[in-house]
């Protein structure tokens, strides 16, 4: 059985219609982190991260516990290795990974999904649980179709 009940294509949609109405992008941010944020009860903090021309994280819109780290160094962290690698980061334990910087000492597992068009990246979702090992591969691949919608509109707020 799946441990997600997460559909990113009915999160799409949804998004797809906040789009319709008129709404702007910081908007649409929020109401993404809301819609992944509920859709699973094993996400105990969700947020965006938008990466900045001097190579640095900002925290954007989050739902969980604030946290110290608003700016996170690309290479720093699961957040800016992310970055550094060019890939996506499932760590099924933070307390065995040694580039790991604690946002709450409850948070067991991280899972960091990079909004990008190719080698461009704009932005991350980063999502922590208090559970061990909380993201299966269809959570993952449900996490990436929403940050890929999202990096679609990125590409179109920015330019290419
Ligand atoms: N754990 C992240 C930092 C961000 S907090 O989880 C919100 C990291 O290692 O980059």
């Amino acid at each position: 059985m799946s441990r997600t009940s997460l559909d990113g294509a009915q999160i799409c949609q949804k998004l797809d219609e906040l789009i319709a109405s008129g709404v702007g992008f910081d908007s649409i941010l929020s109401s993404t982190v809301d819609l992944l944020h509920n859709a699973n009860p094993r996400f105990h903090w969700t947020g965006i991260y938008e990466l900045f021309p001097d190579n640095t994280l900002r925290l954007g819109p989050f739902i969980g516990s604030p946290t110290d780290h608003v700016f996170i160094s690309v290479g720093q962290g699961v957040c800016g290795s992310a970055v550094a690698e060019g890939r996506d980061k499932n760590v099924p334990d933070v307390s065995k990974e040694p580039n790991y910087l604690a946002c709450s000492s409850a948070t067991r597992s991280e899972l960091v999904v990079l909004i990008r068009k190719g080698d461009r990246i704009f932005a991350q979702i980063d999502i922590d649980s208090h559970d061990l090992d909380a993201f299966d591969v269809s959570t993952e691949s449900e996490v990436r179709a929403v940050a890929d919608w999202l990096a679609d509109h990125y590409q179109a707020q920015r330019g290419s």
